[in-house]
C-alpha cells in the first residue's frame, strides 16, 4: 500500500472536539471495548508505552482502521537519524499526532519535523519540554538551571524554532508560553479534571473549560473517563461543559 494511502482513506477530520481519551490500559481488549463505548462521540484518543508496548503496531492500525485519530504518545528521544526513522514509521501507520522530547536537542527536532515533511498528510508532530514529574531540584540535578517555567519556556521557543506543530504542557504553564508564542502552536494539556472528578495523582490541575479559556488546543483526559462507571456519560459531560 502506498505510504499515503492511509490518510486519504482514515484520516478524515470526525471531530472537532478538543478531547483526547488517555487509553491507559494494561490490554489492548480493554482500550478497545472502551472505544467501542465511546464510539458515538467521534472521540480521538492517545495510545502511550504501556498499551503500545502490549498492543504494538497491530492495534494502532486497528484504531486507525476503525477511523480514529490517534495521538501515538512514544516520546521520541534518541539519535536524529534514529527519531527521523522512527517518526516516519509512526507516519506511515497514520496515526494524527507523535511526539518527541525536546531535550533531545536542536538537531534531532528539525530532523524529526524533515522526516515528516515528505508525507502529503503528515501527524501532528509535537515535543515534550520538561516532564511535569521534574521539580526544579531534579532539574538542578541534571544540569538545567533555572526555575521550571524558564526551562519550559526555553525548550518551547526551541521547539517553535524547529518548525514543529506544538508541546504537551501542564495547564498552569499555557499562559507563560501563549504570552511568547501565540500563533498556530498547538498545546496539548494533559493534569485535566472536570470540577467534581478526583485528582488522582495529578498535582495541578484545571477544569476541561479553564484550560481551554486559558489557551489549550488539546486536552488529554485518562481517569475521569476512563475510571468512571459510565464513560459514555462521563464524557458526554465534559463534552456539555465545554
Ligand atoms: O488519567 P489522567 O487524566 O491523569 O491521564 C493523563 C494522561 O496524560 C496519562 O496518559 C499521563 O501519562 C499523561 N501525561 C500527564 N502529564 C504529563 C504528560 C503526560 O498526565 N506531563
Amino acid at each position: 500500500m502506498a505510504i499515503h494511502q492511509h490518510f486519504s482513506e482514515h484520516c478524515m477530520h470526525r471531530t472537532n472536539s478538543p478531547i483526547i481519551i488517555a487509553l491507559d490500559f494494561p490490554q489492548p481488549k480493554q482500550a478497545l471495548d472502551l472505544v467501542h463505548r465511546l464510539e458515538q462521540q467521534h472521540c480521538r484518543v492517545k495510545v502511550g508505552h504501556e498499551l503500545f508496548t502490549r498492543g504494538g503496531t497491530a492495534l494502532v492500525e486497528t484504531l486507525v482502521n476503525q477511523g480514529i485519530e490517534v495521538f501515538l504518545d512514544l516520546k521520541f528521544h534518541d539519535i536524529p537519524n534514529t527519531v527521523a526513522q522512527a517518526c516516519k514509521a509512526a507516519a506511515e501507520l497514520g496515526v494524527w499526532m507523535i511526539n518527541v522530547h525536546a531535550l533531545g536537542g536542536r538537531t534531532m527536532l528539525i530532523r524529526a519535523h524533515e522526516a515528516l515533511a515528505a508525507y502529503s498528510q503528515r501527524p501532528l508532530l509535537i515535543a515534550v519540554t520538561v516532564l511535569t514529574s521534574l521539580d526544579e531540584d531534579d532539574l538542578y540535578a541534571l544540569g538545567l538551571h533555572g526555575t521550571l517555567d524558564e526551562n519550559v519556556l526555553r525548550l518551547a521557543r526551541l521547539t517553535h524554532a524547529c518548525e514543529l506543530d506544538g508541546i504537551v504542557c501542564s495547564p498552569h504553564e499555557i499562559h507563560t508560553i501563549r504570552r511568547e508564542i501565540n500563533d498556530n502552536f498547538v498545546l496539548v494539556t494533559p493534569g485535566i479534571r472536570p470540577a467534581h472528578a478526583q485528582q488522582n495523582d495529578q498535582k495541578r490541575v484545571m477544569t476541561p473549560q479553564e484550560a481551554l479559556q486559558a489557551g489549550s488546543n488539546y486536552l488529554v483526559i485518562g481517569r475521569p473517563i476512563t475510571a468512571a462507571a459510565d464513560p459514555l456519560q462521563a464524557l458526554q459531560e465534559i463534552e456539555a461543559s465545554l
